[in-house]
């Protein structure tokens, strides 16, 4: 039987194609914290300004390109049981050639309903604005977790986690919870690794620290994989 290999993705992963991580240096959009922007509460007083907000990140996942780590991920396929659980609402798991990609917190170039939440649509133009309505009339949203929203497939990505043979956390800082949390779902005799460039990164018990950029060390792990 192939064997399950989880990664489990975030900001940093995309940062090498060019796509700012909420963390590292900036995370702030017009002298706004993410967190006051991206939130229920935003969208209910200013949903301009949120549409305008994901506006620009849908601009600059458009340009974006898979990086190596990307593309790394997507040719394990070929010989592994890939799943990706990723933080990231880009889609360049997806354009490197993954196919098995949970996207836990939403994905930009998808917008959804304010009044059925399964209501989904593939956005065929950059922008979602005021006005852009469902088929039942409201207004549509990005199709991603505002900070207090419940996140997508959790039930999936602990079982994946759980019947990891293989885990590897690649560009997050673990911060973010509940995905935070599914590090520790992984069986504790599977093989766990962490990477990321700083120094002062999380990392869980059980999992052995790679310190350096996804690109690098992405590649360099999975070479002889499996
Ligand atoms: P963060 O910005 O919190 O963390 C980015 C991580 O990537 C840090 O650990 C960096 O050290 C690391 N990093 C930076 N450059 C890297 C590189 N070239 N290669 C590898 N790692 C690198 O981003 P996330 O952990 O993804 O949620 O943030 C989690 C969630 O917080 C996001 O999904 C978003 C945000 O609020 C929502 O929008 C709901």
């Amino acid at each position: 039987m192939k064997e399950t290999i989880v990664f489990l993705t975030g900001a940093g992963i995309s940062a090498e194609s060019g796509l700012q991580t909420f963390r590292d240096a900036g995370g702030l959009w017009h002298g706004h914290r993410v967190e006051d922007v991206a939130s229920p509460e935003a969208w209910e007083k200013d949903p301009s300004m949120v549409l305008a907000f994901y506006d620009a990140r849908r601009r600059a996942v458009r340009d974006a390109r898979p990086n190596v780590a990307h593309e790394a991920i997507a040719a394990l396929e070929e010989r592994c049981e890939v799943i990706v659980v990723t933080q990231n609402i880009d889609d360049l798991h997806e354009r490197a050639g993954s196919r098995n990609v949970l996207h836990v917190h939403g994905e930009i170039l998808k917008a959804r309903s304010t009044v059925d939440p399964s209501l989904v649509y593939r956005l065929a133009k950059a922008t979602i604005d005021m006005g852009d309505l469902c088929e039942k009339g409201s207004q549509l949203r990005p199709d991603v977790v505002f900070f207090g929203e419940g996140v997508y497939a959790l039930a999936e990505a602990r079982k994946a986690m759980r019947n990891a043979r293989r885990v590897v956390v690649v560009g997050t800082s673990l911060t973010v919870f509940p995905v935070a949390g599914l590090v520790k779902e992984a069986p504790f005799d599977a093989e766990r690794y962490v990477i990321s460039p700083d120094s002062h990164q999380q990392v869980p018990d059980g999992y052995m620290f790679l310190q350096g950029k996804a690109s690098d060390e992405v590649p360099r792990l999975l070479r002889d994989w499996p």
